[in-house]
């Protein structure tokens, strides 16, 4: 039906007869004159029809926005003066001598390229949006990064291997989306989380080196970088350590950044503890394009009298930080206040602040409401520990660690987006030495900070059951411009480790028999030392495009409340259909908010 895509003719195809096909992006009517832009996946390319041939003008004239047209014509130049070069059709155009309407399109919902367009409405009409040249360009640079990671991956002699999707539960810390069974009254199957389990026992199978391109679903709450079913590029290999694994996956990337987008990632990638993480960037997913540190002041504000420094300077769990803002003494009242606001999304209960007039002058260099609390001492420190230099100003966090850190992490990121401090364009780095658990208040637990089957180091095996909380993992995160684009870790593959780990996690024999009895089994059948790793698909093309949500780089992305706008899913169904999976609704069916 066509010889080109319209978005591929250019000088070079001069005066030949082309045909393309495609969708009508404008019609203008210049006098006399029509001109069509019309539109595929490659691209605009501009076709004039002139009344010569009375029929086709007729029909030209007929057309309108979104109608799919086949036209044929001749490639000349445009005339001086209208080349345009933002396209790269821009210098040509096609008089056109035949056009057939192959289907009309009612008047589209909203104007294509119209910025104001809610994302409710352009998830409702995607297939309408997706035409956008944007999402195009990020749906062909997704194709294109999976293309090249799985010739890298294949080319290291790893097999893809599909693995169920109705499965058992993984425990990856989220809820599981569940599947009534209608042969087995009143059972589920879970789809997975991740292949976590499957892809430990294909090393316990001995197919050695394992990847696949996989959908994993969570019922999670939804963020800007979170869907409930979302894709990872998932990857377990045997007999090979972490530091091969890591070496192995950051040519991965390097290679993928290179020949996809250009860009050289750093060689190596820093590698960053995560108590080292938490202490400077108050968090394990640091942006290391944003030059502010967190800096610990608790041992200078032991014994002030401001209970809100004293309180958490003294408990063992609280933790009290300063964060130094280069030339931050220009904030206005407002803009601090806007701060304080956001800390308080984090549980801080307030956002101190020092202004730094002048630091020669001392106490009376600088301005703050907190500085009547504050003796000379603590002050001095606070200026020499921070740097501070005339024109800055201090925040300052006390509370709980996981407040402090959580609170001051975010504020740091957000100073750096606000205030134009992010150096350079990328910054990877891994994460690792991650404790082994993480002590759960409200449930009163450990709880694993990756998933249960990561190995504690070698040598912190015997302290499992004593001192847990002192126990590293052998896990390692990828992080990139503040973004946890994958995590792994090496496995636990001994089953009496396992099992104390379990035990650790209080999930008791039987528990553990009835959820992984399978693995256990397995790991006492000839289980290869092993390891692996998953990377957020999506995630990773987010960066890349330069998009802001994980929605933009899926074709069929759900809403913030995980629906889909286009289907109306979840939906209901048959009373039928309900009898058959043995379900009785409590409450009669209602119908799902749209
Ligand atoms: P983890 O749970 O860290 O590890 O997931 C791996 C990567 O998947 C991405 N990711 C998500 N992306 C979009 N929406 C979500 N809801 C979502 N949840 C996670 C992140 C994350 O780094 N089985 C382990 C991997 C392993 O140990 O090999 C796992 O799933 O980018
Ligand atoms: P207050 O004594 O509550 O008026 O607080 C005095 C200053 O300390 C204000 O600027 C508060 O924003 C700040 N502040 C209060 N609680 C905290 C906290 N937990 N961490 C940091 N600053 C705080």
């Amino acid at each position: 039906m066509r010889t080109h895509y319209c978005g591929q003719v250019t000088a070079e195809h001069i005066d030949q007869e082309v045909t393309v096909c495609g969708w009508v992006h404008r019609r203008r009517d210049h006098g006399g004159v029509i001109f069509i832009d019309l539109r595929d996946r490659e691209g605009l390319l501009q076709v004039v029809y002139d009344p010569d041939s009375p029929d086709i003008f007729a029909i030209a004239e007929s057309v309108r926005n979104e109608f799919v047209l086949q036209v044929t014509g001749k490639v000349r130049h445009r005339p001086e003066g209208t080349v345009n070069p933002n396209l790269t059709t821009g210098e040509i155009e096609v008089l056109g001598t035949d056009l057939k309407i192959l289907n009309k399109s009612q008047t589209p919902p909203y104007v294509i390229d119209d910025d104001s367009v809610s994302e409710e409405n352009r998830l409702k009409y995607r297939y309408y949006d997706l035409r956008r040249p944007e999402m195009l360009e990020r749906l062909k640079l997704r194709s294109e990064v999976t293309r090249v990671l799985r010739n890298y991956l294949e080319d290291k002699g790893f097999m893809d291997i599909e693995t169920p999707m109705l499965t058992k539960a993984t425990p990856e810390g989220a809820r599981d989306y569940l599947v009534p069974s209608r042969t087995h009254d009143g059972s589920f199957f879970a789809l997975p989380q991740s292949p976590q389990l499957f892809k430990q026992l294909l090393m316990v199978a001995g197919l050695d080196r394992y990847y696949q391109i996989v959908r994993c679903f969570r019922d999670e709450d939804l963020r800007a970088d979170r869907q409930p079913e979302f894709t990872q590029l998932d990857i377990e290999t045997s007999f090979i350590d972490e530091a091969e694994i890591m070496d192995l996956m950051e040519r991965m990337m390097r290679k993928l950044f290179k020949d996809t987008i250009g860009v050289e990632l750093a060689d190596p990638f820093p590698q960053i503890s995560y108590a080292d993480a938490m202490h400077k960037y108050g968090s394990d997913k640091p942006d290391l394009r944003i030059p502010l540190e967190l800096i610990d002041i608790a041992d200078v504000l032991q014994e002030v009298e401001f209970k809100v420094f004293s309180g958490p300077a003294k408990d063992p769990n609280g933790r009290v930080a300063a964060l130094l803002l280069p030339g931050g003494n220009a904030l206005t009242r407002k803009e601090i206040d806007g701060y304080t606001e956001f800390v308080g999304i984090y549980g801080a209960k307030g956002l101190a602040y020092v202004k730094v007039n002048e630091v020669a002058k001392g106490r009376e260099g600088l301005q703050s409401p907190i500085l009547k609390f504050l003796p000379d001492e603590a002050i001095e420190t606070i200026i020499s520990r921070t740097g501070a230099k005339d024109g800055d100003l201090i925040f300052f966090g006390a509370d709980k660690s996981k407040v402090v850190n959580e609170a001051l992490g975010a504020l740091r990121v957000k100073l750096g987006q606000d205030k134009g401090l992010i150096k350079g364009e990328w910054a990877p780095c891994w994460v690792i030495d991650f404790p082994m658990f993480e002590w759960d208040e409200g449930d009163k637990r450990w709880v694993s900070l990756h998933h249960p089957f990561t190995s504690p180091n070698e040598e912190h095996i015997g302290m499992l059951k004593d001192d847990p909380g002192a126990c590293l993992s052998r896990a390692y995160d990828m992080v990139l411009n503040g973004t946890e684009v994958g995590g792994g870790s090496m496995r636990i593959y001994r089953s009496e480790v396992q099992k104390t780990v379990f035990e650790q996690l209080g999930i008791d024999e039987q528990e553990a028999n009835e959820k992984f009895g399978f693995l256990l089994d397995a790991l006492s059948y000839g289980c290869p030392p092993h390891g692996g790793i998953a990377f957020g698909l999506d995630r990773l093309v987010m960066l890349m495009a330069g998009a802001h949500s994980i929605r933009d780089v899926m074709a069929f992305p759900k809403t913030q409340t995980a629906s889909c706008m286009l289907t109306q899913a979840p939906s209901e169904v048959s009373e039928r259909q309900l009898r058959e999976l043995h379900i009785k609704l409590r409450k009669p069916p209602k119908m799902v908010d749209s």
